[in-house]
C-alpha cells in the first residue's frame, strides 16, 4: 500500500478558517432557472412522491469564480450524513461555488434520479457518497459522456468515471476497533482463558464495510487462531454478520436472536465488535435488555453519533471510531479546486489542506485493475477518558451532564 503522509495536524477550526479566508465569494441566494430539457430522470423526479428525506437545497446564484458541485448524499437518517453535507455545502459556497444539496434517503434509485437532476442542471463537479457502490453506473456513465469530474465521497464507488475518493482509512478505522478489544480484554497475557466475542458488520452494499470488517478481523484472528478468543455463535463470515442499510433495528434483532441462541444457558460475553454506531446502538440495545450476565461487555462503534456519545459516558458502549468529517469537507474542497484547475492530484497537495493525509494509489480500485488516487484521513479512537478531544475540534459541545452535543 503506497502511502504519503504529510501535513502537519491542525484543528478544524484553524484550517477552516484558512480555507474559508482563500475561498472568499459571494453567497446570495437565487433561484435555479429550470433546465430547458426535461430528461427522463427530472420527469420522473417530478411525477415521484418526493422521497421522506430527499432534500435538495436550490442552486446559489453563479458566484464570482465558482462553479457548479452537487453534492449527493446516501440519507439523512444516519446522523453522520447530516453533518457530511452541511460541511460540504458550506465549504464550498464559501469557496465561491453554488451547490446543489441532494439527500437519496437510502434508496439508490433515487440517487441516480438526484445525480443526473444535477447533471441536466449542468454542474461541473459531481461529490458523491454512494448508497450502493455497485448501482451508480447509469449516473456515473452519464458525468463521463459530459467529462463531468466526480469525487468519491467516503465510500468508493466502483465505476472509472469517479476519478478520486476521499475517505478515511477504512482499514484502519476496523483495525483500531479489533485492537481496542484485544487490549480492553488484555488477550495478549490471557493465558488459558478463553474470552467469547460476537460481530455486527456494515452494508455489503457500502464498499467501506468490508474494509471495516477486515481491518478488526486482521486485528482479533491471532486470538480466535490460539483460542484466546471464541465466537461462540460461529457467526463470522462477513456475510453472516452483515447488516443491510447499517440499520439499528436489524442489528438489535440479530442480536436479540444471538443472545438467546447461544448466551441464555449463562455464557458469559466478553465483547461485541461492532462497525459503526448505528449498529452498536441496536446490539447495546440488546445486551442492555437481553444479556444476563454481570459483566460489562466491550462495544466498540464508529462515527461518534450523539446517542453512542451518551452510551459511552453511561458505560453501556466502550469505544467509537471518530472521523472529523468536517476536515473531509476541507480536503474534498481542496480537492474539487485542484481538480477544477487543472493542478497535478498527488500528495503535493496534502501541505495545502493542513489535515493529515495520506496519498494512497494502490488500496482502492473502481475497477479491477484501475486504481482509484485516494486521499485518506486519519481515524481517531473516542472513550470515556478523552471525550474531550471531540469538544476541543468545535464540532461538539458538552453540557453540564457531561453528554455530547454536535455543535451546529
Ligand atoms: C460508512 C461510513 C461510516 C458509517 C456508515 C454508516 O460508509 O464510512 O462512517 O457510518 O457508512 O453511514
Amino acid at each position: 500500500m503506497k502511502r504519503k503522509l504529510l501535513g502537519a495536524f491542525l484543528s478544524t477550526a484553524m484550517v477552516a478558517s484558512l480555507v474559508v479566508g482563500c475561498g472568499g465569494g459571494n453567497d446570495s441566494a437565487a433561484t435555479d432557472a429550470p433546465a430547458e430539457t426535461e430528461t427522463p430522470a427530472e420527469d420522473a423526479a417530478e411525477d415521484a412522491t418526493p422521497a421522506e428525506d430527499t432534500a435538495t437545497e436550490g442552486a446559489e446564484a453563479p458566484a464570482a469564480g465558482g462553479g457548479k458541485i452537487g453534492i449527493s448524499m446516501p440519507t439523512q437518517s444516519l446522523e453522520r450524513w447530516n453533518r457530511d453535507g452541511a460541511y460540504l455545502d458550506e465549504q464550498f459556497k464559501a469557496a465561491g461555488f453554488e451547490t446543489i444539496l441532494t439527500y437519496s434517503d437510502d434508496k439508490t434509485e433515487q440517487q441516480v434520479n438526484d445525480i443526473q437532476n444535477m447533471l441536466a442542471d449542468g454542474v461541473d463537479m459531481l461529490v458523491i457518497a454512494a448508497i450502493d457502490g455497485n448501482a451508480l453506473n447509469t449516473a456515473l456513465e452519464g458525468a463521463a459522456e459530459q467529462n463531468i469530474p466526480v469525487i468519491s465521497y467516503d465510500r468508493l464507488i466502483l465505476n472509472d468515471a469517479a476519478s478520486y475518493y476521499v475517505s478515511f482509512d477504512n482499514y484502519t478505522v476496523g483495525q483500531l476497533q479489533g485492537e481496542y478489544i484485544v487490549e480492553a480484554l488484555d488477550l495478549a497475557n490471557a493465558g488459558d482463558k478463553t474470552y467469547n466475542i460476537e460481530i455486527t458488520a456494515g452494508d455489503p452494499a457500502d464498499n467501506n464495510a468490508t474494509y471495516f470488517y477486515q481491518g478488526a478481523i486482521d486485528a482479533i484472528q491471532p486470538y480466535l487462531d490460539n483460542g484466546a478468543l471464541n465466537i461462540v455463535s460461529g457467526q463470522k463470515d462477513f456475510d453472516a454478520v452483515a447488516t443491510p442499510g447499517w440499520k439499528t433495528d436489524t442489528a438489535l434483532a440479530r442480536a436479540q436472536n444471538v443472545l438467546s441462541s447461544y448466551y441464555a444457558d449463562g455464557t458469559q460475553l466478553d465483547a461485541w465488535l461492532c462497525s459503526n454506531d448505528s449498529t452498536a446502538l441496536g446490539v447495546t440495545q440488546a445486551v442492555t435488555s437481553d444479556y444476563a450476565g454481570s459483566n460489562t461487555v466491550v462495544i466498540t462503534g464508529q462515527d461518534g453519533d450523539e446517542a453512542n456519545l451518551k452510551n459511552i459516558v453511561d458505560g453501556v458502549q466502550t469505544m467509537t471510531v471518530y472521523k472529523n468529517v468536517s476536515n473531509e469537507s476541507i480536503v474534498t474542497l481542496a480537492l474539487a479546486k485542484a481538480i477544477l484547475a487543472g493542478e497535478t492530484i498527488d500528495e503535493s497537495l496534502i501541505p495545502s489542506f493542513g489535515i493529515e493525509c495520506a496519498f494512497d494509489t494502490e488500496s482502492y480500485e473502481t475497477s479491477a485493475g484501475n486504481k482509484c488516487p485516494s486521499f485518506l484521513l486519519v481515524p481517531n479512537v473516542i472513550t470515556k477518558d478523552n471525550l474531550q478531544d471531540l469538544v476541543d475540534t468545535g464540532l461538539y459541545t458538552m453540557g453540564d451532564d457531561g453528554y455530547l452535543s454536535a455543535a451546529n
